[in-house]
């Protein structure tokens, strides 16, 4: 694991920028696992300010979204589907057609999750995939469970998924209470995993993820077997690892 420390969040996605970009840059047709919340969108900002720059272009990339809530379409503002259009895909030169996030309203979400399952396996699985961790350890809507589950899957969200959630919806009644997410299979099949973190909430979530016990409790505690994985985390989100004496690159 190669963990890099920056100031704040600026610095964060700057940071976890230049590395999608690199990736982009070695292969222009690669595949990205990308993730939605409030962490990443400092991220995509600047990978949309590159783009509209012409110094980086995704024409040729890829996409395969982690997650979605089931029942919103993609119109719905609070879609995962939405959130990627408003905050990449409308900005940047990617084909929509090669964006792929699960549907929300498949009638059978079973066999939409099983399907999404074969599509990322077909596209040779993300060679980045993009993470943002929730405060209980959460990776995509993996939630702290007793058991690691595999396969693309439906969820029922936790309440403090709910809770942190429930900023973004007019009031938590709103707020979905089931989504459908990868597994931990189409994750640690990445090439690559670059996870990011911002905020003093986030140090016991990276904390745990990096010196604690690999426990389905701590989702993301699972990327300790992962070959490859790159942490960017801001001062504050990497707090707990520095007080224990893990070593990070600045
Ligand atoms: P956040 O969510 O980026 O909005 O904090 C991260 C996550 O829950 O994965």
């Amino acid at each position: 694991m190669r963990i890099y420390m920056e100031k704040d969040y600026a610095a964060m996605s700057r940071r976890a920028a230049h590395i999608i970009a690199a990736e982009i840059h070695k292969n222009p047709a690669c595949v990205l696992g990308l993730a939605t919340g409030s962490t990443p969108i400092g991220t995509y900002q600047k990978l949309v300010e590159w783009c509209k720059a012409g110094d980086l272009s995704f024409a040729e990339v890829t996409t395969v979204n982690l997650d979605e809530y089931k029942g919103l379409s993609g119109e719905h503002d609070q879609s995962y589907r939405y959130f990627m259009n408003d905050n990449l895909f409308n900005h940047v030169d990617i084909d929509k057609d090669f964006t792929f996030v699960p549907d929300g309203l498949a009638e059978d979400a079973e066999a939409e999750c099983a399907e999404y399952d074969e599509l990322v396996e077909a596209l040779g699985y993300a060679d980045l995939q993009l993470l943002g961790i929730g405060h209980n350890g959460h990776i995509g809507f993996n939630e702290p469970d007793t058991c690691f589950t595999k396969e693309t899957h439906v969820v029922n969200l936790t309440d403090s998924t709910i809770d942190a959630n429930t900023r973004f919806f007019a009031n938590r009644d709103e707020v979905p209470r089931q989504a459908l997410t990868m597994g931990v299979g189409c994750i640690m099949a990445a090439g690559r995993v670059l996870l990011i973190a911002s905020g003093e909430g986030k140090a016991d979530a990276v904390y745990n993820t990096v010196c604690g016990p690999i426990t389905p409790e701590c989702p993301a505690s699972i990327l300790q077997l992962h070959p490859d994985v790159v942490i960017v985390g801001d001062e504050a989100a990497l707090s707990k690892l520095v007080a224990a004496g893990v070593e990070v690159c600045k």
